[in-house]
């Protein structure tokens, strides 16, 4: 079967409403991305209570820190066995090459796969004037350039991007670099905050590799058929009302 490139975003406060929307939703999505808030409030007992056999996992936990740290943070979540791990490719090579090294061996040393790590480049909520102030005055899409390079050349296996960047980077980086792609709604869907949205076919033929589609999943009055509507839409042949997971993203 076709690997389905959907990670639902679990944007939920508690366990109880994290774990029932993850029950609902994980049969038609090819993973789900947990974040800062679950991961500071709950931890990885939280994550393992919540999380079901064999649906990947996204660590969306931006790790920003010297490289020593970062790698040992990142041994500390290995044993999660998390499909994906987000760090600031804004950290630099060296915090980068040390959380590749460290994803690596951890992994090999507890004999699970290796997390793949992606890079956040400029955060979405950031402007030039923003970058300015910061002491990185360049264009936004410069900037992200600049540090998905960097990203890719420190060893990670891609970069998260906004719908608007997808093109641009498709051209600079390799194929086989994974494009993490948020701001996805469907056709008709409700933009919410977000500005510059694309549905998610045109996002994959703009050269996404996986998309993060949050509320217009869990926000919907049926989230497990918005997600069945989504793969769907994308021509993956999902079983119906299956409650397994489809094929794990590679
Ligand atoms: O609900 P929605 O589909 O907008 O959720 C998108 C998810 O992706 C959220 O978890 C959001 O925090 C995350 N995200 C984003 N834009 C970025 C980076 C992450 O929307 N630039």
């Amino acid at each position: 079967m076709t690997t389905n490139p959907v990670f639902c975003a679990i944007d939920a406060p508690t366990r109880d409403e994290a774990k029932r929307l993850i029950d609902v939703v994980a049969g038609a999505v090819g993973g789900i991305k947990l974040g800062l808030e679950f991961f500071m409030a709950e931890g990885p007992a939280g994550i393992r209570e919540v999380r079901p056999t064999g649906v990947p996992l996204f660590l969306d936990i931006k790790l920003h820190d010297i490289p020593n740290t970062v790698a040992g943070a990142i041994r500390s979540v290995v044993p999660l066995s998390p499909a994906y791990i987000t760090l600031h490719a804004s950290g630099g090579r060296a915090m980068m090459q040390a959380a590749a090294e460290a994803a690596a061996s951890e992994a090999d040393k507890l004999g699970v796969p290796r997390p793949k790590l992606l890079g956040v480049t400029v955060l979405t909520s950031l402007d030039v004037a923003d970058l300015e102030a910061v002491g990185q005055g360049m264009e936004v899409a410069g900037q992200v350039e600049r540090l998905a390079r960097l990203a890719e050349a420190s060893g990670l296996d891609g970069v998260v991007c906004s719908p608007r960047e997808i093109a641009r980077l498709r051209r600079v980086l390799k194929p086989a670099t994974v494009l993490m792609v948020p701001g996805i709604r469907p056709a008709g869907a409700d933009a919410g905050d977000q500005k510059r949205v694309m549905t998610p076919q045109e996002a994959m033929e703009a050269g996404a590799t996986h998309l993060v589609i949050g509320r217009p999943i869990t926000g919907a009055a049926d989230p497990a058929a918005a997600a069945r509507a989504i793969a769907a839409d994308l021509g993956l042949a999902l079983d119906a009302g299956a409650a397994a997971p489809t094929s794990p993203v590679p």
